[in-house]
């Protein structure tokens, strides 16, 4: 007989997008509905979070949002931080430094060009145990023949190097989706470890090509890939761990020529010369990010269980994160266990039917195409969930 239901332990999602403003008001909320108990939180804001100071008060306000939840900061790597400013952000419990390599990815215009420029940076951090946060991927580059499906091996370069110059600082090579880069976090030594995000478990090529919402940066790869990312959590090898990436768009940034100009080439609203490019049309074509925030934790449990890993629940979505980061202690882990159980099958419209959309509550009368409405999509939007949170 199957299990009916898991307790566990106090789940952390070690890599998620919070926002500002409408946004992080509508999904701030929706970490504890997932049920996630502490949450680190990427800085790339607009503008990116680069101090202490600006950290504290980020967090102030999610914490103002969502009182349940235990919010974990970083900074944004880029020329703006110094050693100085580590100290005082370590001091202040920012836990670790986000690299964004220049234009990968959402707001990364100010990311980094090289590594070696930030050495005192990794210096100053490894003195202080904070954790350096890699995006791994390189930028395209056609001419050296880098695309966003080998952008990331091209990244591997660059861990071992960092990890060899600082043997003792804490690196986390984010949101891996390659058979390669599981085995370079395997090689490195204990220091090194890695998230892993619930739709690269599940998503390859296909699933984002020419489908807008399933598209993030790095993209889903090849099924090989994702084998090898679903064996690590089966083999519960405690390097590797959820970090969600869970990332929000609104509709309109995710299909912006659709939902906020009409069809690409009308002039409907172009003020511009160029007729194939109506204004205002988000130059990078869709936003990278897939939103899961709301539905993570059951989304983790139904698929694990899907590729027989579901014994690995407790250590891929708290243990092995919090032991890596240190936040596995009593204290830390009293609150914030959940139970989940399996959905019932049966009528839709149960708890376990992910929504089709979210929006902002000051934008429910709003018409769907105005592009400035909050609305959000998230992964599975419609599908079942084959596992609930046991809410009390
Ligand atoms: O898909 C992504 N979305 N990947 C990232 O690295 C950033 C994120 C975002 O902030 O939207
Ligand atoms: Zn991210």
């Amino acid at each position: 007989m199957s299990v009916q239901e898991i307790n566990v332990p106090a789940p952390a999602d070690f890599h998620v997008h919070l926002r500002q403003g409408k946004m992080s008001e509508l999904v701030s909320p929706h970490v504890a509905e997932g049920g996630v108990a502490l949450a680190y939180v990427m800085p790339n804001l607009v503008p990116p979070i680069t101090s202490a100071q600006q950290a504290s008060d980020y967090l102030a306000s999610l914490s103002a949002l969502a009182p349940q939840t235990k919010f974990v900061g970083t900074l944004y790597l880029s020329p703006a931080l110094t050693p100085d400013e580590i100290a005082r952000a370590a001091e202040a419990g920012v836990r670790g430094v986000k690299s964004y390599p220049r234009g990968v990815t959402t707001n990364s215009e100010g990311g980094i060009e090289d590594y070696e420029t930030y050495y005192p940076i990794f210096e100053a951090m490894q003195k202080h145990n904070m954790v350096l946060n890699l995006h791994g991927e390189v930028p395209s580059n056609a001419d050296a023949g880098i695309c966003v499906l080998n952008a990331e091996e091209k990244f591997l370069t660059h861990l071992f190097k960092i990890h060899r110059q600082f043997p003792d600082l804490k690196i986390v090579l984010e949101h891996a989706t390659t058979r390669k880069a599981v085995e370079a976090v395997k090689q490195c030594g204990d220091t090194v470890g890695c998230t892993i995000t619930p739709h690269h478990l599940e998503l390859i090529v296909d699933d984002w090509a020419g489908k807008p919402l399933n598209f993030c940066k790095p993209v889903a790869k090849y099924p090989d890939d994702r084998q090898a990312l679903r064996d690590v959590i089966c083999e519960g090898h405690p390097r590797f761990f959820l970090g969600s990436d869970s990332a929000p768009h609104p509709l309109a940034n995710k299909y912006p020529s659709a939902v906020t100009h009409g069809a690409p080439g009308t002039k409907a609203s172009s003020s511009g010369d160029d007729d194939l490019e109506p204004t205002g049309v988000v130059s990078c074509g869709c936003a990278a990010g897939v939103y899961t925030s709301s539905i993570l934790v059951p989304l983790c449990a139904t698929l694990l269980e899907g590729f027989g890993a579901l014994d690995q629940l407790a250590n891929y979505v708290s243990l092995n994160g919090r032991k890596f980061y240190g936040y596995d202690n009593a204290d830390d882990m009293k609150n914030g266990s959940i139970t989940l159980r399996r959905a019932s099958k049966g009528a839709t419209g149960s708890a376990a039917t992910v929504p089709a959309v979210y929006v902002h509550p000051e934008y429910v009368e709003v018409a769907d195409s105005d592009a400035s409405k909050v609305q959000v999509v998230p992964f599975w939007a419609g599908k079942r969930l084959g596992w609930e949170i046991v809410r009390s």
